[in-house]
């Protein structure tokens, strides 16, 4: 492990080449299956399941780039764990706009940041459609597999093979049209459910104003309650926090100007605009609604989120809800390749802990971790719950803005950190925190990421100690696959 913060040079020195870095963008076209090889230390015996990663596979159609990670094709890994060895997948998701884009080998769809097709405006003037790119999230749940993407239904897939099998409404749960977030939560002993675990998922209607629409599933993929609020204003919500009495939604300060989008001049996400100086609304809706118990509106300045790390209840009327902010969010640059960024000049996501009362609607916040950070995970037994341990991303160095190639593990009881960094040529992915099974310390398990080696231009598994956060093995990938966005850990396996 590295002690950064005695390290004199850290600050003068990047500790990473660029070069490497962008080389992680390329798009990989390869979809094997083999047995991954041990580069060094051993897989435990008793980790035995499942990972699921998922994010864009191709960063161009036929060598037209794509304007941004986010607008490329989903593609999903999985990685298998048994007897101490790990068998490893990977293949696109089949969208539907995936498979008639290869099939013509040109792009025929608009994409939410920027890709668009080629011709000019004039040829994406008043094209409202949008390709279903699957490509943020895999969850498996009630025996279905399920790449998600914000933006539209779940793709379902076999979790055998990978073989995309179609778009999964949930038995009519969504409808046509509709979409589903690529960031739900599992709540393990739900108190609104008979304390068994469930599924809690949202989506968000986009209008002059928005609806936020809930969801909770059992674990046989039932709906079990659905609740739709109309909250004033655009809306860019990716991600949100529960507890066990509460769904929490920051609606980010954001304007969205749609004539730009509509003449065909650029994507949707290219048309909003942050307003760092407005105050994030917050909204605290009661998950039973038998309790008559109103939504209650909070507002606080917090920059922009993308992510929550976790939520619990203090008490009856207080909430701690913990997130990565950026104090701005810079707009997409048509003009720009997304791989030149200066990472400089953007600001670095941090951890900030709110305190929420919902009697007086005061917001606290704080400063946790002024380190570049994403990427947070709590441990799964937690979600929704007081937790000691924190999972995340975070830049090699402790101060400024880079990419992602150390993992941090911050406990909240003695606010001390552990780092574990891949630099200079790592560079690292989500971290996935595995508890071992029947064990009551909350650290004790496996943290999973899958890293991109700059110096070798292919990937590697990386399995950490949760306590100590030592490397206890990493495996090789026979090819890089680009930097991914979400994955998840199921205990099952099914090959
Ligand atoms: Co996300």
């Amino acid at each position: 492990m590295t002690d950064l913060a005695s390290n004199p040079t850290a600050t003068t020195h990047p500790p990473y080449s660029k070069q490497e870095w962008q080389q992680g963008y390329e798009s990989q076209r390869r979809e094997e299956a083999y047995w991954l090889e041990l580069i060094s230390g051993s897989v435990p015996q008793g980790l035995t399941g499942t990972l699921f990663r998922n994010g864009p596979g191709l960063l161009d159609i036929n060598g037209i780039p794509v304007q941004h990670p986010f607008d490329g094709d989903g593609m999903v890994c999985s990685f298998t764990f048994q007897e101490g060895n790990v068998y490893f997948q990977n293949r696109f998701v089949r969208t539907a706009g995936f498979v008639e884009e290869q099939a013509t080998g040109t792009i025929l769809y608009r994409n939410i940041f920027g890709t668009q097709k080629p011709g000019g405006w004039w040829k994406n003037a008043f094209d409202f459609q949008h390709k279903n790119i699957a490509n943020t999230n895999i969850i498996y749940w009630g025996d279905k597999l399920l790449a998600l993407w914000e933006g539209g239904l779940p793709y379902r897939l076999d979790p055998k093979t990978l073989e995309t099998i179609g778009i999964d409404q949930l038995d009519g749960v969504l409808a046509e049209g509709e979409a589903f977030a690529a960031h739900p939560w599992i709540e393990p002993n739900s108190v609104l459910n008979n304390n068994q675990p469930c599924l809690i998922n949202f989506y968000i209607e986009p209008g002059l104003s928005s609806t936020i629409h809930t969801y909770e599933f059992d674990t046989n993929f039932k709906l079990l309650r659905k609740q739709s609020h109309s909250i004033p204003g655009f809306a860019f919500i990716h991600d949100f926090a529960i507890t066990p009495h509460y769904y929490i939604f920051f609606q980010n300060p954001v304007q969205f100007n749609p004539i730009p989008f509509a003449l065909g001049l650029r994507g949707a996400g290219e048309c909003i605009k942050f307003k760092p100086e407005d105050n994030t609304r917050i909204w605290v809706i009661p998950r039973d609604k038998n309790r008559q118990q109103p939504m209650t509106e909070l507002e606080v300045n917090a920059g922009f989120i993308f992510h929550h790390a976790n939520a619990f209840e203090v008490s009856n009327q207080q909430l701690c809800v913990d997130s990565i902010c950026y104090a701005d969010f810079p707009e997409v640059d048509p003009e720009s390749d997304f791989r030149d960024v200066d990472f400089d000049a953007l600001y670095p996501g941090q951890l900030w802990r709110f305190t929420l009362n919902l009697e007086t609607a005061v917001v606290k916040k704080e400063l946790i971790e002024p380190r570049c950070c994403e990427f947070p995970y709590a441990p799964p037994q937690k979600a929704g719950q007081p937790y000691r341990y924190l999972f995340m991303g975070t830049a090699h160095q402790p101060r400024g803005n880079a990419p992602l190639q150390a993992i941090l593990k911050y406990d909240w009881e003695t606010r001390e950190r552990q780092v574990w960094s891949a630099a200079p040529s790592g560079f690292i992915s989500e971290p996935i925190f595995v508890p071992q099974p029947d064990s009551d310390a909350e650290d004790d398990g496996w943290v999973l990421t899958l890293i991109y080696n700059g110096a070798k231009h292919r990937s590697e598994l990386v399995i950490l100690d949760g306590k100590t956060l030592s490397e206890t093995a990493r495996l090789a990938l026979k090819y890089h696959i680009p930097y991914g966005l979400h994955g998840s850990w199921v205990s099952q396996c099914f090959v």
